[in-house]
C-alpha cells in the first residue's frame, strides 16, 4: 500500500481520536477505514455512564460506512494513547467484511511517526463465519 495513503489514514485516525467521547476510562480511540473505492470513513469511541454500552472507535467507523452503502474496504488505521490493537468484538465485526490479509495500522498519540502494522487473519485466526 501507498505510503502516502497510509499516512493519510493514519491522520484521520489521529483526529477522529480528538473528537473521541471517553470521559469515564480517559481513554480516547480513533479510526479510519479506507473504501475500495478510496473513500475514508472515521469513528471514536463513544462511552456511556452505563459503562457496558460503550462503542469501540472500529465500529463506529464501519457503521458509519456501511450506513453509507460501502462494504468492501482495503485498510484500517487505528489511533489511541498508546499503540492498540482492536478489541476481539472489533475483530469478529471487521471479520464480517474484511478477509485475513486486511492491513490495521496502529499509532500512538505520543509518536505517530511510528506504525506497527497487523493483519486481519493474524489477529483473529479460526474467525467465527457461518452461511445461513
Ligand atoms: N476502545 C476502542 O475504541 N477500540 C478498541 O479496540 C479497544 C477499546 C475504547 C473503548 C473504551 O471507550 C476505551 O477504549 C477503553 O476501553
Amino acid at each position: 500500500m501507498d505510503d502516502k495513503v497510509v499516512e493519510s489514514l493514519i491522520r484521520q485516525a489521529l483526529e477522529a481520536r480528538m473528537n473521541a467521547h471517553s470521559r469515564y476510562s480517559g481513554f480516547s480511540v480513533g479510526a479510519a477505514l479506507l473504501t475500495e473505492d478510496q473513500v475514508t470513513y472515521r469513528g471514536c469511541n463513544v462511552e456511556n455512564a452505563s459503562y457496558g454500552l460503550t462503542i469501540c472507535a472500529e465500529r463506529v467507523a464501519l457503521a458509519n460506512a456501511v450506513t453509507d452503502g460501502r462494504q468492501s474496504f482495503v485498510a484500517l488505521a487505528v489511533a489511541a494513547n498508546d499503540i492498540t490493537a482492536p478489541c476481539g468484538a472489533c475483530r469478529q465485526v471487521l471479520a464480517e467484511f474484511c478477509k485475513e490479509d486486511f492491513p490495521i495500522f496502529l499509532v500512538s498519540e505520543q509518536d505517530p511517526n511510528t506504525c506497527r502494522t497487523h493483519f486481519l487473519g493474524k489477529l483473529l485466526p479460526e474467525r467465527f463465519s457461518f452461511n445461513p
